[in-house]
């Protein structure tokens, strides 16, 4: 005879199990809490600004018997001192950490000789310049250990404050974050209103960059729960300078400020509510300086700004919580920190500065009624129009000199942005209203808020190389590397892309 189940105490048992569920769901809660309390990062009062801001040195140029002017630029890998904790292993060119800072005019031929003096493949892409597929150092033209590849082309865009950073796809936020990238100016002699431009005086590149280390000094590489947008540093780096300082000599200064971080959004300004001018944003100057007391920037956009000291003054330009858009996750892309970026320490006396001119550029977009085509692009997860990048494929074929419309909507609930190469472009609306006075002028790179539709214009002129394709992409670079991207050819009217030739190979150009 079987024993008798013993009697359960079925009312004890579920009162128990309900506690129990009540316990973990509110450790659960709990965990979420302390985790999203967490997940805000600040330097504020941390800093007392006591490292005089590194200036990139300007690149030594030759003049070939063509006149082209050319400019070596090394990979090189190397231990550099970013904080005290010890050495960080890092890339620059030409030194161990960025590179140094490219000045060519409108109208000049360059070549650059990039030799990769690491162990591993990469590229050299020149962001925001108008110059041919080949020339361009995206995916394709990768450059092996030991090679050197050397591109050139004639300047010929306006005026602006245009970078270099590797491009390798699946590797770009890695060889980024190692710290090979630099600027790029391009100068327009013929339009050149009367701003700062003394090099490293009056006009100082400022490349902001955050950083993680562990606490031997070295580059740590985590991420934040719960976003995709990959690194967001604890620790901020202006020109590899940390806890900056820079020593203003002058009555005003022109910042050039380079997002050249991974991840992290800023919104510059200055805690003592002053305000500034914006000049520039990322491929030109502003028809007419703005004046403003705040600039947001998504990682590889650009602004220039001019700041007012007056003698004897300080002041520290912080980036402010940004508006990511994104609610109530906002926080885990950072939408929720604060950073002290740089110190502007001014003399006693000050050097006198011109007065800020009226006008700044005049911006020739083209005219709405002029473009052929109008393409469509969905941001969402990591993939653009529901693909993610593949170098073998074609996602956009435009036909050499064409004006075209691209409407750009992002439909996931993260971050992103959009870059296209080859062109500057005009915001013709965002969400349907006229852009802001910081995004009417001519742009490469722009921040797309969840939910949000931008749509802009470009003429697409240059010279069509069918075997060789173009990106555009997001500028997160972890979105990015999964996949985020696509790619575009240009063509004569009527020619076939063929990417037969160039898919994967190394583009040796010697
Ligand atoms: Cu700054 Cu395709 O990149
Ligand atoms: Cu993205």
């Amino acid at each position: 005879m079987r024993a008798r189940l013993p009697h359960l105490p079925w009312k004890r048992l579920l009162a128990g199990g309900a506690a129990a569920f009540l316990l973990l769901a509110g450790l659960v809660v709990g965990a979420g809490a302390w985790i999203y309390s967490q997940a805000v990062t600040s330097n504020v009062g941390d800093l007392d600004f006591a490292n005089e801001l590194a200036i990139p040195p300007l690149a030594e140029t030759t003049v070939a018997p063509d006149g082209t002017k050319e400019v070596d630029l090394r990979f090189t890998a190397g231990q550099t001192h970013l904080v005290d904790d010890g050495p960080s292993e890092t890339w620059g060119l030409n030194g161990s950490y960025l590179g140094p800072t490219i000045r060519a005019a409108r109208g000049e031929r360059v070549r650059v000789n990039v030799t990769n003096g690491v162990d591993e493949t990469t590229t050299l892409h020149w962001h925001g310049m108008h110059l041919p597929a080949r020339m361009d150092g995206g995916p394709h033209q990768m450059v092996e250990p030991g090679a050197t590849w050397s591109p050139s082309w004639t300047i010929d865009q306006p005026a602006a404050t245009l970078w270099y950073h590797p491009h390798l796809h699946g590797a770009t936020a890695d060889h980024v974050y190692r710290g090979a990238a630099g600027m790029f100016l391009v100068d327009d002699p013929a339009n050149a209103p009367d701003l700062p431009d003394s090099y490293g005086v009056d006009d100082v590149p400022l490349i902001v960059q955050d950083k993680s280390f562990d606490g031997d000094g070295d580059l740590d590489t985590g991420g934040r729960p719960f976003s995709s947008v990959g690194i967001l540093g604890d620790t901020i780096v202006v020109n590899g300078t940390v806890n900056p300082h820079l020593d203003v000599t002058t009555e005003k200064v022109r910042l050039r400020v380079l997002n050249a971080s991974n991840a992290r959004i800023y919104d510059l300004g200055f805690p003592d509510g002053r305000v500034f001018w914006q000049v520039a944003s990322d491929a030109g100057l502003l028809a007419q300086p703005h004046r403003t007391d705040r600039v947001q920037l998504s990682p590889g956009e650009r602004a220039e700004i001019v700041v007012e000291m007056a003698p004897g003054d300080e002041a520290v330009l912080r980036s402010f919580p940004p508006d990511l858009g994104v609610g109530f996750t906002d926080r885990f892309a950072g939408g929720d920190d604060t950073f002290d970026i740089l110190q502007l320490r001014a003399a006693a006396e000050l050097a006198p500065s011109p007065p800020m001119p009226g006008e700044l550029a005049t911006i020739d977009a083209p005219d709405p009624g002029d473009a052929e085509t109008t393409r469509t692009f969905r941001l969402s997860g990591t993939r653009i129009n529901g693909e993610k990048m593949d170098m073998g494929r074609v996602d956009e074929v435009v036909t050499a000199g064409a004006t075209e419309i691209w409407e750009v909507t992002n439909r996931g609930g993260e971050p992103h942005s959009f870059h296209p190469h080859l062109v500057h472009f005009s915001v013709l609306d965002v969400d349907g209203e006229p852009p802001p006075p910081e995004l009417a002028g001519w742009k490469d790179t722009i921040y797309v808020p969840p939910d949000t539709t931008i749509r802009f214009i470009a003429r697409f002129d240059g010279q069509a190389d069918p075997t060789t394709p173009y990106m555009f992409h997001c500028h997160v670079l972890r979105h990015e590397d999964r996949g985020m991207m696509g790619q575009f050819v240009v063509v004569e009217p009527g020619d076939e892309p063929d990417l037969s030739s160039t898919r994967g190979d190394p583009g040796h150009d010697h």
